[in-house]
This record gives C-alpha cells, structure tokens and sequence, in this order.
C-alpha cells in the first residue's frame, strides 16, 4: 500500500462520518474498497430478514453501475441460510473470504458467476467476500469485491495484507451505516408522535379536522416542485422536513383553546333562543294589554309587525360573515328598546351580551373570544419552547409561533414585519390561510372556490400582508389542487 492510499484510508473514517446519507455512505465503500484493492467490481448486500439484498452494484470493464440515490436493484436476494453462496456464507459465519480463482474453488458454488461469465464473455476469477460488522458484532450486511488487478491489468487474487484493512473499513462503514439507521428510526419516531398529537387537535373539532394534513400536504408539494423546477427559492430535503415539522405543531396551542370558541359557529351560538321568548314574551304581555283595552288595536298591531321584523334582523345578525351597516344600526336600536315585564320592571329587547356578539362586524367572536382565539399562537409557542429539538429542527418553534404575523406588522401576537419573517415563515402563513379558505368545514365560513381563495390571497399581497413572489410562485405550482397533483403523478408514470 502506498502513501497515497494510506492517506486514503486514513481520509476513509472522516469521510464516512461525515456523510448523512445512507444510499452515497454506501456508494461510497465500494468506490474505495475497490480503489484500494484495485479490483474490477464492488457489490454491496444489506441483510434484511435473513436476506442479502442487492444495494449497490459496480463492474467498471462492463460498465455496469447500479443502484444507490434510491434506485432499487431488481434482482432476488440471496438467502444467508444458503452454505453453498460465498456471500452467505461470510455473513453466516461472520469471516472474510477470499477466493483466488472461482473456477479452481469447490468451497462453494459458482455456478452463478461462471453462468454469468458465459453469457457476458466476462471472466469471474478473484473475489474477497468481506462481512459487514456493526459495534456489536452483528451482520448488515456483505461487501463482495471482484477480479484484483495487477499493474498490467490481468486478474489476480486479492493478496492477503489487504484483507485486514479492507475488513476494517467494513466495520467502519457499518457502524455508520447503523448509526444512520438509528437516526433516521428516532426522526421517524418522532414525526409519527407529532403527526399523531396534531392529528388529535385537529379532531377535537370537527370543523377542521383536515386543516394540518392539509396544509402539510400543500407545503410538501409545493417544496418538491421548488426544487424540481430549480426556482430561486427551495429548501433541501433536511430543511424541507424541519419546514414540515413546523407546520404539523403550528396549531399545537390549540390544545387549549375552549371549543366554543374554537367552534362557535354563529355571532350567538344558540343565544338566539332567549331572544325568541323574551320577544314572545313582549307580544304577549302586548296581547293582555290589548285584550284588557289598554293598547290600541294599531299600536299592538304595529307592535307585532316590529316583533317579526326584529327577530329577523337578530337571525340575519346571528349568521357568519360580514355584518352591514343597517343590520348593526338596527341592533344598536333595539338594545336600547325597552318592555316593562308583569313586575313593572324595566327591561331591553336585547341584552348587553347579546348586542355585543350581534355587533361583531367579521366571524362570529366577540373582541375577547377573538383574544382567546389568538392566544393559541402565543401557547404554540410556550409549549414549543418546552421541547428539546436537535439541530435539524432549531428553526420549528419559531416558524410555527409566527404562522399568524403579516409583512406590513398587522398580525399577531407580535406584529412582526417583512424584515423580521423568513420565507419559511411566509410560505406557513400562506398554506394556513389558504387552507382556512378553502376547507370544507369550518363553522363560520362556506367552503371557497380556489380562484376566489387565491383572488383573496392576492389581495393580501396588494395590501402588503402576505409575500406576493410566494404566493404567485404556489399558484403556479398547482400544489394545492389534488386534481392537478394527480394528473401530473400519472403523466409522470
Ligand atoms: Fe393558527
Ligand atoms: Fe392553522
């Protein structure tokens, strides 16, 4: 071995260690083994259920190079409990083999190799058939390298100073390998606990029972396309899942916000019926008076007229949406319309609570059930601020506690502006509104057609609130239509 491949070699264990993903980690073990042996092929098994699986395959004199950056091998595994395959047969055994020339050996069977030889015109000769060894001794998976060099480029047999330090780099590789598996377990586990507990507040009401799924789906789409489409803007996979996360734990607050509020499906949710009977109750004391011939036949006439009238307008003030202005004014009236009741005592055809929920001029919260509503931002954030998250998700509490703050610093809680919000914290904002427009099923709005959803969002933009760029950029990408989504999975087909 030569300077510069001991330098290699020494380069191996930093390289390894710094590569996070499995599939280029494995690619990786052949390419060196192989330079280091100076032989003609690499295959990289991974034991899976009492199975070597094909993971990476590489022959440089045929031009062979498979598998690896997710592209699966199709060829059927080999069984470790076979004694006749080298391959299981170093895994079984936990030692390395090398063979000297495949045709010569009668250890095990060949006739896969030699069959191959005779439909290729390749020439298997040499192979060193090294095991795979976690920190506890256990088997991933099998190295198998094939046809050494000499300097002139015939076959030789792999000489024997180079098993150790090819064994060595194994269980380097395989350390790390299972250190990467055990990452990837734990992110797994813990996406699937955060998918749950969000799944669960989103069913504590069904009225948005979709809304994080939803808006996790959009944004996952959508930051695909980014990077497909190579626009200015995208997030890599690794920020790409600490965006995801964001958005699965931006309602987390919600926890503890009170169902009336959270559901309050109307500017009185049920009230209405107290109304009902004291307005009865008013036409029925003028129904007395009138019989005992107290009131004029014209005045108890006009009076049940004004009744009816006014029940109307408490139904049509009770309903979501935008309240007008002669509707309101009429509710100022009759919150100062007085009735004196059997004991003489002087009442209002509308009480102080009731005129302050049919005075809401937008949804259907009064100014301190909207000051619950917005405190779930502020919970977000508390109970996030009380999670450990590693590095990769450092950004999380704070994208998720911001998804309600505007560009122009008109949101909540803290009226932040363009120079303090990032592009992740954009995007959330958009995905929540659109997705608040369109669902479904909330209590206080119909359910949006897209173009209008997005004639709204662009309004937003005008005004200043929401990232114009972005949002043009998630229209384009079509993210949000399921319809589109699908077309383009199966014109990809
Ligand atoms: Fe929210
Ligand atoms: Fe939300």
């Amino acid at each position: 071995m030569n300077t510069m491949e001991l330098e290699r070699l020494f380069n191996i264990g930093i390289a390894l260690s710094a590569n996070a993903d499995s599939d280029s980690l494995m690619r990786e073990i052949v390419d060196v083994a192989m330079e280091l042996t100076h032989c003609d092929g690499g295959t990289l098994y991974i034991l899976e259920e009492g199975e070597l699986h094909f993971y990476i395959m590489v022959t440089i004199s045929l031009g062979i190079d498979r598998g690896g950056h997710g592209q699966k091998i199709e060829l059927p595994p080999v069984q470790v409990s076979n004694p006749q395959n080298v391959c299981a047969r170093a895994a079984a055994e936990k030692r390395l083999i090398n063979v000297a020339d495949v045709y010569k050996d009668d250890r095990f069977d060949f006739s896969g190799p030699q069959r191959y030889d005779s439909m290729t015109g390749y020439r298997t000769k040499s192979m060193l058939v090294i095991p795979m060894l976690d920190d506890k001794g256990d088997v991933i998976g099998v190295l198998q390298l094939l046809n050494a060099k000499d300097d002139r480029g015939c076959s030789v047999a792999f000489p024997e100073e180079c098993e150790q330090v090819i064994q060595s780099l194994a269980s380097q590789a395989a350390i790390r390998l299972t250190n990467l598996n055990y990452s990837r377990e734990i992110t797994k586990v813990l996406e699937s606990i955060v998918q749950v507990l969000s799944t669960a507040i989103d069913a504590r009401t069904p009225y948005n029972a979709n809304h994080t799924r939803n808006m996790a789906k959009y944004g996952e789409r959508f930051l695909n396309w980014l990077r497909e489409e190579q626009k200015e803007w995208f997030l890599n996979p690794e920020e790409q899942r600490e965006f995801l996360m964001a958005v699965w734990l931006h309602d987390i607050g919600k926890l503890v916000t009170p169902l009336t509020v959270m559901d309050k499906p109307s500017r009185l949710a049920g009230g209405e019926k107290d109304i009902r009977q004291r307005f009865e109750i008013i036409g029925l004391l003028a129904e007395i008076e009138y019989l005992k011939g107290e009131l004029a036949k014209e005045e108890y006439d006009r009076l049940h007229d004004e009744l009816e009238e006014a029940w109307n307008t408490v139904l049509l003030a009770n309903q979501a949406g935008y309240l007008q202005e002669d509707v309101l004014k009429r509710i100022e009236e009759l919150a100062a319309r007085t009735y004196i009741d059997r004991e003489g005592r002087t009442g209002t055809w509308l009480n102080a609570e009731e005129t302050e929920a049919l005075s809401v001029k937008k949804g259907t919260l009064t100014a301190s059930e909207r000051q619950i509503m917005e405190n779930h931002v502020v919970m977000t954030k508390k109970l996030l601020e009380q999670v450990h998250f590693s590095k990769e998700y450092s950004h999380v509490t704070r994208w998720a506690s911001n998804h309600h703050e505007y560009l122009d610093g008109t949101g909540y809680p803290n009226k932040l502006t363009a120079a303090e919000l990032s592009a992740p914290e954009r995007l959330l904002t958009i995905l929540d509104i659109y997705d608040a427009l369109t669902a479904k099923d909330r209590p206080y709005k119909k359910p949006m057609p897209e173009e209008k959803a997005f004639e709204i969002l662009r309004g937003m933009a005008g005004e200043g609130k929401l990232d114009a760029g972005l949002l043009e950029l998630f229209f384009q990408s079509e993210a949000w239509s399921d319809e589109a989504f699908s077309a383009r999975a199966r014109s990809a087909e």
